[in-house]
């Protein structure tokens, strides 16, 4: 695979989905407007919730956007596996009740295999247990069934709002990382690093209420597609690096961080946390997040500890 840089495939992601005429809207700030449900934008659907639930109306019923996104869900595993980060930018496609399920996954398609020209023999889909249809549609478009994975933990949501059954595309990045207890594991739905999911594409159908059992969500006014794929992690694919922090994101990071230390990288989490930790805070603080007891500001000041506890690590003592 050619070897691309972060604002390379950021701008193939965006120039893909303007040729399928969707309107491309710039990245929402960190900071929710008008939703008391989050503390901070988590997705790329996330600024776009009004406009799925019909309490707004789009600019353009098929959007595309680049959206900075903060999930602290995963807090412990960064450093620790290859993948997870803090703040990421999350590249995602959307139609507001325009195409459904088959266009998706054929522009989904045709962006991986015939524009990005990832390898057919690459990507494993997993698909939600009922959702055939899905299954087939991959099938028609030349997926053998060997790389199609049904699973009942396919369904997104992520606090109250839009939400429905998926279809996750992971990368299959070889032997290297994992023999036959990773195919194992990645088949079960377990931890393990040799596939790694790039892109989730949602079927966006139901609205997700507190205290209201999955089964009973009401339709949403229009079925709707949301998508997400980690800019991060393609870069990892593309770059065909060991692990996200050795992108050319964050090796400048690592690098300011050897200096600072005045230690070599040597994979450390130490390293890795503090790279994650000083991005996410510089990202927050800019779109005028603060540190401090509660909520969102909470999430700010315990990044910063964990990053100031990691430096000690290093024998940074200093500010
Ligand atoms: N909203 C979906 C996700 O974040 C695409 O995975």
């Amino acid at each position: 695979m050619e070897k691309l840089g972060l604002n390379e495939i950021r701008s193939r992601f965006t120039k893909f989905f303007e040729s399928k005429e969707h309107y491309i809207a710039k990245s929402h700030s960190l900071i929710p407007s008008n939703d008391k449900s989050l503390l901070l934008i988590n997705s790329g659907m996330a600024p776009l919730k009004n406009y799925f639930s019909g309490v707004e109306i789009p600019p353009k019923n098929r959007m595309s956007t680049v959206q900075k996104c903060i999930r602290t869900g995963d807090i412990e595993n960064v450093g620790v596996t290859k993948r997870h980060l803090t703040f990421f930018e999350m590249m995602g496609n959307f139609s507001i009740g325009d195409y459904f399920k088959n266009e998706a996954i054929e522009y989904a398609y045709e962006f991986l295999i015939d524009y990005m020209k990832i390898p057919k023999e690459k990507l494993y889909m997993t698909v939600y247990t009922h959702d055939l249809e899905t299954k087939n549609k991959w099938m028609s478009l030349g997926i053998e069934e060997s790389h199609l994975v049904l699973l009942d933990g396919n369904y997104w949501e992520i606090g109250e709002g839009p939400s429905g059954p998926d279809t996750e595309i992971f990368f299959d990045r070889g032997e290297e990382y994992g023999g036959e207890e990773a195919i194992d594991a990645f088949f079960n739905d377990e931890e393990q690093e040799r596939f790694i999911e790039i892109w989730n594409n949602v079927f966006s159908q139901y609205n997700a209420k507190k205290g209201v059992k999955r089964e009973d969500y009401e339709e949403l006014p229009s079925k709707n597609i949301d998508t997400g794929a980690g800019l991060e992690r393609w870069c990892l694919i593309f770059q065909n690096v060991n692990s996200i922090f050795d992108t050319d994101l964050f090796q400048p990071i690592i690098k300011e961080i050897e200096k600072i230390s005045k230690k070599t990288y040597d994979n450390s989490t130490p390293f890795k946390v503090i790279a994650d930790h000083i991005r996410c805070i510089t990202m927050a603080l800019s779109d005028k997040a603060n540190f401090g007891n509660t909520g969102r500001d909470y999430v700010l000041r315990r990044l910063l500890r964990r990053s100031v506890r990691m430096g000690k690590k290093l024998g940074i003592n200093d500010p």
